[in-house]
């Protein structure tokens, strides 16, 4: 029997991508084991991590607050779980170099469209902006970069007449939290 890959959650929102996952584990079709959700603020998705008795934490970045300061709790508060694979689900800060020298190449993120189009925090709303027929989401390696890292997966989303950011992002998250699944399924069979 192996041992499920151990992963950290990361959010800022409501969390559906990582509740997902949760369903996902419990269900049996994933081979990993949530250690801990962390957020950077009191994100209401923490519920889901609570219910099932999953340990959380808050490392809060106050408004002109010490980022290098908040990089490295945010790095301990992570490492103290022993991650295999660190998930940026809907988590909504920029991590920096402490972060990433512990976490790089095992740090991924999820991202509303087809990187290298629309980064940033309004991906949705850019998209529809510049009038795109199709957008989607991407998983990608988080390096310094904007998300810039290299992609792991990507699904495509026709964008349709009539839609407006949140529904448009509604479909997208569909698509994002079926693609999660199936990018730590296959982290899972390649870090065996
Ligand atoms: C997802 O669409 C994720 O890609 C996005 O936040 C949403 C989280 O949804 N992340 C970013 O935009 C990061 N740049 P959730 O809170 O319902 O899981």
């Amino acid at each position: 029997m192996t041992v499920p890959l151990r992963c950290v959650v990361l959010i800022s929102g409501t969390g559906t991508l990582l509740n997902a996952l949760l369903e996902a584990i419990d269900a049996g079709k994933v081979d990993a084991q949530v250690v801990a959700v962390g957020a950077d603020r009191a994100a209401p998705g923490l519920q889901f991590a609570t219910d099932r008795g999953i340990d959380t934490f808050i490392v809060k970045l106050d408004r002109g607050g010490d980022r290098a300061e908040w990089d490295r709790a945010l790095t301990e508060a992570t490492a103290s779980f022993h991650p295999d694979l660190v998930i940026s689900a809907g988590f909504m800060k920029l991590v920096g170099r402490w972060f990433l020298e512990r976490f790089g190449g095992r740090f991924i993120n999820t991202h509303p469209a087809l990187l290298p189009s629309f980064p940033g925090a309004h991906a949705v709303r850019d998209a529809l902006a510049a009038s795109v027929e199709v957008t989607g989401c991407t998983i990608f390696a988080v390096d310094e970069g904007v998300d810039t890292g290299p992609i792991i997966a990507q699904t495509a989303v026709a964008v349709l007449p009539g839609d407006d950011e949140a529904s448009l992002h509604e479909r997208i998250k569909v698509e994002e939290r079926r693609l999660l699944i199936k990018v730590v399924k296959e982290w899972r069979r390649n870090h065996e």
